[in-house]
């Protein structure tokens, strides 16, 4: 696995699974034993921390040797909902500490809940604090108005929208981007994308593989979900071949700087 260093010195696995709909422990399991991963990221709203703390469990790599991200949302609205939120994900978890907590989404109450997150820190119950979702004026909003600049933004970003303005604000102020669905959840017929195929048979790599690796060659976290062996392990095999300029400037002909999501810039 390789890592990028955080704006608090603390490294996160450049690529981690993504755990929205996934709530099979084996799967996990293996993810982590048989495959590598390290860094997996669920959320409150996803249901499944409680799975995810007993894959932990179970599995035989060091709790200190993973990477746990979850995330508060609009049930913990507030700056006390927030405090038992912490305790809550910690008990759902079974951890005594969480390596990442998010706030899934702006919301009104953003400033509170996010003061929630800096004690959290501070307790040692949260090793790094960010956000998800902000938009570049929600996210510079937020840096004026706190103590601990957020080490992570993860928001929607792959080849057809991969953030580019986004992540330079957030890269002058000391917050790495994390890539949501980085396979753009299946939509745009990326899978047979004719680019993303040309480009894979030079390296004899899958059309995903390509759109995944463009983002690791932009230093962005990725987080892609799937619920299958070989796709998981396809996900993970990215670190053994480098993509050239030329190809790069043909994968951003796929540009279209719109969410396939509904978000707005
Ligand atoms: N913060 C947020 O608001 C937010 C929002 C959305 C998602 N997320 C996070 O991002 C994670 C990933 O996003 P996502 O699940 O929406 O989308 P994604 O990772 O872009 O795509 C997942 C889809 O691609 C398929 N797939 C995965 N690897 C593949 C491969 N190598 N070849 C072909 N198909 C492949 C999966 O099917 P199989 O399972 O059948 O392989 C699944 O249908 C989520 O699990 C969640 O942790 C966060």
């Amino acid at each position: 696995m390789e890592y990028i260093t955080l704006n608090n010195g603390i490294k996160i696995p450049k690529i981690g699974l993504g755990i929205y709909a996934l709530n099979d422990e084996d799967t996990i399991v293996k993810a982590i034993d048989d495959l590598g991963y390290r860094l997996i990221d669920t959320a409150r709203m996803y249901g499944n921390e409680k799975i995810l703390g007993r894959a932990i469990r179970r599995c035989s790599v060091d709790r200190k040797d993973l990477f746990i991200t979850t995330k508060v949302y609009g049930s913990d609205r507030g700056y006390e909902k927030t405090k038992q939120a912490i305790e809550d994900s910690l008990n759902n978890l079974e951890l005594d500490y969480i390596d990442l907590m998010l706030i899934h989404e702006p919301y009104k109450e953003t400033k509170e809940m996010y003061k929630a997150l800096e004690e959290g820190v501070k307790e040692g119950k949260i090793k790094s604090i960010g956000i998800s979702n902000f938009n570049k004026k929600q996210y510079l909003k937020l840096i004026n108005n706190c103590e601990i600049i957020p080490a992570i933004n993860q928001v929607e970003a792959h080849v057809f929208y991969s953030r580019k303005e986004l992540q330079k604000t957030l890269e002058e102020n000391g917050t790495i981007m994390e890539a949501w669905s980085p396979l753009a959840a299946g939509k745009n017929n990326i899978f047979t994308n004719k680019i993303l195929q040309e480009i894979g048979e030079k390296y004899n790599k899958t059309p995903a593989q390509i759109a995944l690796k463009y983002l690791l060659t932009r230093n962005m976290v990725i987080i892609p979900k799937s619920a299958n062996i070989d796709r998981l392990k396809q996900n993970i095999s990215l670190f053994n071949f480098e993509l050239k300029r030329e190809d790069i400037e043909k994968i951003e002909t796929l540009e279209n700087r719109k969410s396939l999501f509904g978000w707005y810039d």
